[in-house]
């Protein structure tokens, strides 16, 4: 049976209204899916009738599961490959010539299981140039599920599988049991933050590069352009930008340029309004 139209609407509107992802009409089996092992927990076989006693009780700690069940988590090691052959050619290397102060920050917005930080920081720990540079890397997301996964840094046979090349696993992380565990060294590398990407980021600091890649894809038009905005305020003028393979600035916010980077592309700050961001 299929989650009814009211219920349906109740889910759709409460995670537009915290998290900002769009559910368009048609996703119905995505949230029955998604929402039936919650339901389940409570001794609930039958969705509608779940989220109907959810949408009466309204504990704040139950809808917060429920967003938090209709974020997609979808990640891998050094995904996509190419904006991470950017990040070591040319990105760092141009930094690393610029800071004198010999100091990075690096934001991964909305960075899952912690898969993407942990590719940046070893790539970080493999740039000689950077070897007397104090890096900072601040990953966030709005899931507390995903980030305590970070945190934790334990990931299964089948996620290290995915893009972790087998030199990198034997030199960062140790088996434990069926399971890897991250060095220490490196998980100290990240720093975990709840973050929801509609709140306000100026408490974050400022970032020389933003890892902001395959989360926009999940907002309407109005929320990217607010949010890409915005993370230019917390960007260096001359600082990076690396979306998802999908994901654009363009007819968004034109103050971000795109440039290409080998075989991917990066966003920059146009020149002529560097001068108008705060930094
Ligand atoms: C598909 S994953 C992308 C992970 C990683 N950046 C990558 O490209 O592999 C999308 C992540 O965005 C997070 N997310 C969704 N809405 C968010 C919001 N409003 N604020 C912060 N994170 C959000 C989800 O929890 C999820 O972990």
């Amino acid at each position: 049976m299929s989650i009814g139209a009211r219920e349906f609407d109740f889910v759709r509107e409460l995670v537009r209204r915290e998290s900002a992802i769009v559910l368009e009409a048609g996703k119905e089996y995505l949230v029955e899916s998604r929402l039936l092992p919650l339901a389940r927990a409570t001794g609930q076989t039958d969705v509608t009738a779940y989220v109907a006693e959810v949408a009466r009780a309204r504990n704040p700690r139950t809808l917060t599961a429920i967003v938090e069940a209709l974020t997609t988590n979808e990640t891998s090691w050094f995904r996509d490959n190419d904006p991470f052959v950017a990040l070591r050619t040319a990105v760092l290397p141009a930094l690393a010539k610029t800071r004198t102060r010999k100091s990075l920050r690096i934001w991964c917005a909305a960075c899952s299981t912690g898969q993407e930080p942990y590719s940046v920081a070893m790539t970080v720990l493999d740039s000689p140039l950077l070897a007397d540079f104090d890096v900072t890397i601040v990953a966030t997301d709005l899931s507390e599920e995903v980030l305590a996964k970070g945190r934790a840094g334990e990931y299964s046979q089948l996620e290290v599988n995915r893009g972790l090349p087998a030199s990198l696993l034997v030199r960062h992380f140790t088996r434990e049991g069926l399971n890897w565990r991250i060095s220490p060294q490196l998980r100290s590398r990240v720093e975990f933050k709840q973050l929801n990407l509609l709140r306000p980021y100026t408490l974050m600091g400022k970032f020389d590069i933003v890892f902001m890649r395959n989360v926009l894809i999940y907002f309407d038009q109005a929320t990217k352009q607010d949010i890409l905005r915005r993370v230019r305020q917390v960007t260096a003028p001359d600082g990076y930008l690396f979306l998802g393979a999908a994901e654009m600035t363009r007819g968004l916010d034109d103050s971000w340029e795109r440039e290409p980077a080998g075989r991917s592309a990066l966003y920059r700050i146009r020149e002529e309004d560097r001068s108008c961001v705060p930094w």
